[in-house]
């Protein structure tokens, strides 16, 4: 595996058939390498990016306590058969000191977008930074983050980006909780209730419901919504906001 970090090495790559994408911010788990083996089994090339983009973060808090176990996920990305593992730069990336981005005006104002202001405009500008740089052939994203999955799916076809990008089903622990880095922060009595977010909004009446009985059991929630077809939910338990959705 070559570890690449500036942009002139990555631009220096040969040519290749297909390039498939995995973006990610390290601390990576088995959603992240079900993401990896998909882009193994459909490409030539396959890049995973490592990158806490410090854009989408709007609490200076949560980008601090970001996990950042960059050996063992360069260890996890090896054992995957990853060709590249690009590690860009902050100043390569933010050369232009955040005087651009893109911005989306409709999904971007619901769900998790109307509790985290600037959060999507930062993920969408380093997704269209990053695949102007890997010029991928597909791109792939875990359906946990759908409200992403879709907004980036919607600017890859607005912006005639070319990029095929594909939605990954979520990979759950055993007992039903999403595999997300933040669980890592999870105290051990948080970590117990955490698999109940995604039973709630399994299986609650409606939204209304699911919100009430989320909060019975000690979950700060941000949302929980019904919007074209599936139920989208975020809530904390202690400091740690957890998101998940099923399809309805
Ligand atoms: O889903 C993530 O890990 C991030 O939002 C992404 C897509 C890598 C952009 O920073």
């Amino acid at each position: 595996m070559k570890i690449v970090k500036s942009v002139a090495e990555l631009r220096a790559l040969p040519e290749s058939r297909s390039v498939g994408f995995v973006p990610t911010m390290g601390a990576l788990h088995d959603g992240h390498l079900s993401l990896v083996r998909k882009a193994r089994a459909e490409n030539e090339r396959v890049v995973v990016s490592i990158f806490v983009n410090p854009a989408q973060f709007n609490d200076p808090e949560d980008l601090r306590r970001y996990p950042r176990p960059i050996e063992k996920d360069l260890a996890m990305l090896a054992r995957e058969n990853t060709d590249v593992a690009f590690l860009p730069i902050h100043d390569e990336i933010y050369g232009d000191r955040f005087r651009f981005e893109v911005r989306e005006k409709e999904f971007t104002k619901m769900l998790c977008g109307a509790t985290r202001p600037g959060h999507f405009e930062g993920v969408l500008t380093v997704v269209m930074k990053l695949f102007c740089l890997v010029r991928p052939t597909r791109a792939y994203f875990g359906e946990k983050d759908f409200q992403q999955l879709s907004l980036i799916r919607d600017m890859a076809k607005s912006f005639f980006l070319g990029v095929d990008v594909i939605g990954v089903p979520t990979v759950r622990e055993a007992d039903g909780l999403a595999m997300s880095s933040r669980n890592l922060l999870l105290k051990s009595e948080e970590r117990e209730i955490a698999p109940r977010l995604y039973q709630i909004i399994k299986t609650a009446a409606d939204a209304g419901v699911a919100r009430r009985e989320l909060s019975t059991l000690g979950f700060r929630v941000d949302y929980v919504e019904d919007v074209a077809g599936r139920r989208f939910a975020a809530a904390f338990l202690g400091s740690v906001r957890l998101i998940d959705n099923v399809e309805l």
